[in-house]
């Protein structure tokens, strides 16, 4: 298993390329299988999640090509289709769910395996099960499979209020309904980015959907979708980890293609510890001059709240703020996991259920830590470039389902990072 080698190397300059979303790009993969004409999206990151998404497909009946060094997907499912997305795939990679949706709307039937529970939480299916069964599904659990069927083939329109807004569950929901019978509306819906991209991309396959972006969706279903062109957007969780570079080690850093609106709660928590971040027509560029990072609280909440996504890296800079912080994680369950492996680098943090508190220090040090999950890894990476000395990252599988290319893309600002094979 191959490792991360980090050694803190002083203030971070330069450009650095922010690329398609991750958490968008596996909700518009499952796309294609609503449509017979091919569906082909731009901008796509090159990843292990996408590549595991890609199997998926494939092994559903799709085709999918990866062109241009893996930035365009082109997709097609015009021949049959297999309804049974089996274990052994769902298992890697739990965004897998995100094709009991379309599948239920394309065939009237899927058959798609429980993913199980994943390292920052149980990460249930009610919500999607429910959206679906207000669309006139029947689903039932059999040997760790969801069985679903619409008596008569075809979904019909519903109104439907979720209990909470799950991103994957209104993901789910949105490609039902777009080729459901009559009109559809959800309350109480995800409102983050990768939604709208969703919608957008949707609508350019010929779906009606208003009101993305806000917690009341309006759905007109339609007979059948054609192919499309997409760009994915930007992706807001990459573009926070590594404005989060030159504020934890100083310097002065551009994220090429960044925007405001994406990580708006967010920047206003950076501000907050004194740093300063500047839109421009280029992206984003984050600078910290010598001064020390201020404390602050957060608390993570769903979009347009600060992400629970970027918590362990914003702890990885709280750990050497001035003051104390309160970090409080409401989203999952078990996700401060990257508290004790930050410890080991010379942190001060006690965490009580979903409270972290976090008492700065002057410094980190580095020292072997060991990933587990994705943004825990990233934020042991983030506070590797600011610790005296070297640390050594492993289990970095973790990182590369969400970050491409993340070695050279911090080494081209000044970073000393290397990958050690294993
Ligand atoms: C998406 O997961 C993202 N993944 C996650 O990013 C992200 O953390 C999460 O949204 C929240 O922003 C992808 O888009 C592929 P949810 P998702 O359904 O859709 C509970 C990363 O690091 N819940 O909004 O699975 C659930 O347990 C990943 O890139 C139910 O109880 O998130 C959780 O506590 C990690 N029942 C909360 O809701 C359900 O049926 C939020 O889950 C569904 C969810």
């Amino acid at each position: 298993m191959d490792s991360i080698l980090v050694r803190g190397n002083g203030p971070l300059n330069g450009d650095i390329e922010i690329a398609g979303a991750k958490n968008a790009c596996l909700a518009l993969m499952p796309a294609t299988l609503l449509s017979d004409e091919p569906l082909t999206l731009t901008n796509a990151p090159r990843l292990s999640d996408i590549k595991t998404m890609t199997a998926l497909l494939a092994s559903l009946g799709a085709e999918v090509s990866a062109l241009q060094d893996g930035k365009v997907q082109a997709m097609s499912c015009h021949g049959e289709i297999n309804p049974i997305a089996d274990y052994d795939i769902v298992r890697k990679m739990r965004a897998s769910n995100l094709v009991l949706g379309p599948l239920l709307a394309r065939l009237g039937h899927a058959v798609v395996s429980l993913p199980g529970g994943c390292a920052i939480g149980a990460r249930p299916m009610d919500l999607h099960t429910t959206a679906l069964e207000a669309l006139g599904a029947e689903i039932e659990l059999k040997d760790g499979y969801l069985h679903a069927k619409v008596a008569g083939g075809r979904l019909k329109g519903a109104v439907h209020k979720m209990r909470f807004p799950s991103v994957g569950a209104t993901e789910n929901f949105l490609m039902a309904a777009s080729l459901a019978k009559g009109t559809s509306v959800l309350e109480n819906a995800a409102r983050e980015p990768e939604i709208v991209d969703l919608a957008d991309c949707l609508n350019k396959m010929g779906a009606q959907i208003e009101g993305a972006g806000t917690s009341r969706i309006e759905i007109q279903g339609v007979d059948r979708l054609h192919g499309a062109t997409h760009p994915v957007v930007t992706d807001r969780i990459e573009l926070g980890t590594f404005m989060l570079a030159p504020a934890i080690c100083g310097g002065e850093v551009t994220c090429l293609g960044g925007k405001l609106s994406l990580v708006e709660s967010f920047v206003e928590k950076l501000e907050a510890a004194g740093i300063s971040v500047t839109e421009t027509e280029r992206g984003l560029t984050v600078k910290r001059n010598g001064d020390r990072v201020k404390a602050v609280d957060v608390v993570t909440e769903p979009f347009p709240g600060f992400p629970t996504d970027l918590q362990a890296q914003m702890m990885a800079l709280l750990c050497t703020a001035e003051g104390t912080s309160v970090l409080e994680e409401t989203i999952f369950e078990n996700r401060f996991m990257h508290a004790p492996e930050l410890i080991r680098m010379g942190a001060q943090i006690e965490v009580h259920g979903g409270h972290a508190t976090v008492h700065g220090v002057d410094k980190l040090k580095g020292a072997p830590v060991m990933a587990t999950d994705l943004r825990a890894s990233v934020s042991l990476i983030l506070a590797g470039l600011a610790a005296e000395g070297e640390t050594v990252v492993s289990r970095v599988y973790h990182l590369d389902r969400g970050y491409e290319f993340i070695e050279q893309k911090l080494s081209g600002i000044g970073a000393h990072i290397e990958r050690i094979k294993g």
